[in-house]
């Protein structure tokens, strides 16, 4: 499989963060989350800082660039002091989020098209740091136009209305993935996914040519609390390669 064609997963740790803030002290770590991912074959590690700091705390981001050898995709709201945080880091890659306090997730994607003045300099900082943009949003050709306008090499399609979704209902949603990834492809930006997927949606998703990069988290620490975090990794790292056709396991 070449590298241009291998689908790269990046596991989001946030929950493990979750758990430990529930108790408030150190434990679970999610640095050790984080190491424990990148042995089962994780391509990179996803943490997102809500302003909130409901999970991940300015302290792990800092561990995280410390300690990973994979890169750190660093989810964030559009604010200046994300911006900072992330600029004084300078993880691999920034993926622009849309936050509500109120929340339990990110709810829907970013408005692009929407929100250009207000995006526009963010992510000229962003980006003049070498850090590479990514943009969370609606599989939307509005929002994919936006992106290019706006300069973000990256978006994340957001597959949480896909997972929830049932029957014709979803089959409707994938279609609605698969045009905006071959959409991506046109307008040169880069696709990626996630949100909300498991073992039981992640096969359509996978198998969208064009999208090189799924992001999933919450479902892989819940799994992880049955079979290990190394081997749900693993298992949605087969299923990925089989929905590519690589058929390969990690
Ligand atoms: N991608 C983005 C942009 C997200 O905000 C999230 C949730 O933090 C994910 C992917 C992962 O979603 P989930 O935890 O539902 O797998």
């Amino acid at each position: 499989m070449s590298a241009q064609s291998r689908l790269r997963l990046g596991v989001n740790i946030d929950h493990v963060a979750t758990v430990r803030n529930a108790r408030g002290g150190h434990l679970p770590d999610p640095l050790r989350a984080a190491r424990l991912a990148e042995v089962a074959g994780a391509d990179g590690i996803t943490a997102h800082l809500r302003e909130d700091r409901r999970h991940i705390v300015d302290d792990d981001i800092t561990g995280l660039m410390r300690d990973l050898k994979v890169p750190l995709n660093f989810e964030m709201a559009a604010t200046i002091e994300m911006v900072d945080i992330a600029l004084r880091h300078r993880p691999h890659a920034a993926c622009i989020v849309p936050e509500k306090r109120e929340e339990r997730t990110t709810e829907g994607g970013l408005d692009a098209a929407g929100q250009h003045n207000h995006l526009k300099p963010m992510v000229a900082r962003l980006r003049d740091a070498g850090i590479r943009v990514s943009l969370f949003i609606e599989a939307d050709p509005r929002q994919l136009e936006a992106a290019v306008v706006l300069g973000a090499p990256v978006v994340e399609l957001h597959t949480g209305r896909y997972c929830e979704l049932d029957g014709a209902a979803k089959q409707v949603e994938l279609v609605r993935l698969q045009k905006a990834a071959a959409l991506c492809a046109r307008l040169g930006l880069e696709c990626h996914a996630g949100h909300g997927l498991s073992y039981g949606d992640v096969g359509p998703v996978a198998a969208i040519p064009e999208v090189r990069e799924l992001n999933i988290g919450h479902f892989l620490i819940g799994e992880a609390i049955f079979v290990g975090l190394e081997p749900a990794i693993r298992e949605m790292r087969r299923l990925m390669d089989a929905a590519r056709g690589s058929g390969t396991a990690a």
